[in-house]
């Protein structure tokens, strides 16, 4: 099973800013179908409850700081973004939400797929259920 895992991005570091950048099947491990973000959340929330059938995404805190826990069935990991030349690559099938949002944070997810709800898992027995499946 391919891992969870930070990437740096590379940086670029200028007296007049700093500016990263990424391209598709180079800096993200698969071909860039849609991008989303995520604003405004109000203090304590918790979004993204859920895992994808075929869904692969890379997940970058533009700016403000938040946790990613992801569970691959059996272990669960946490971790905490702050920096914008970072992202957390999330492979297919993984169970993943996030939580501790500061205030303003703005969180930018890269995706593999368009979006089609059919490839959501929102139920977590479901998702226990597929992962026997596979072992
Ligand atoms: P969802 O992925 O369920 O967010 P969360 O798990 O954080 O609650 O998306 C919330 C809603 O937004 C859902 O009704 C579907 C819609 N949505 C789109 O229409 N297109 C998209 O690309 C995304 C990510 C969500």
């Amino acid at each position: 099973m391919e891992k969870v895992e930070i990437l740096q991005l590379p940086k670029i570091l200028d007296e007049r800013g700093n500016l990263s950048f990424l391209e598709s099947n180079a800096h993200v491990p698969f071909e860039i179908k849609r991008t989303f973000w995520i604003y405004d959340v109000p203090g304590g929330e918790i979004r993204g409850g859920h895992a994808f059938k075929e869904q692969k995404e890379f997940i970058i805190v533009l700016s403000g700081s938040l946790d990613v826990i992801v569970f691959d069935g059996e272990k669960e990991q946490k971790f905490s973004l702050n920096r914008s030349y970072y992202g957390l690559y999330v492979p297919s099938g993984i169970w993943r939400h996030m939580e501790n949002f500061a205030t303003n944070t703005l969180a930018l997810v890269i995706s593999s797929t368009s979006y089609d709800e059919n490839d959501y898992i929102r139920d977590k027995d479901e998702y226990l259920k597929m992962k026997e499946n596979e072992s």
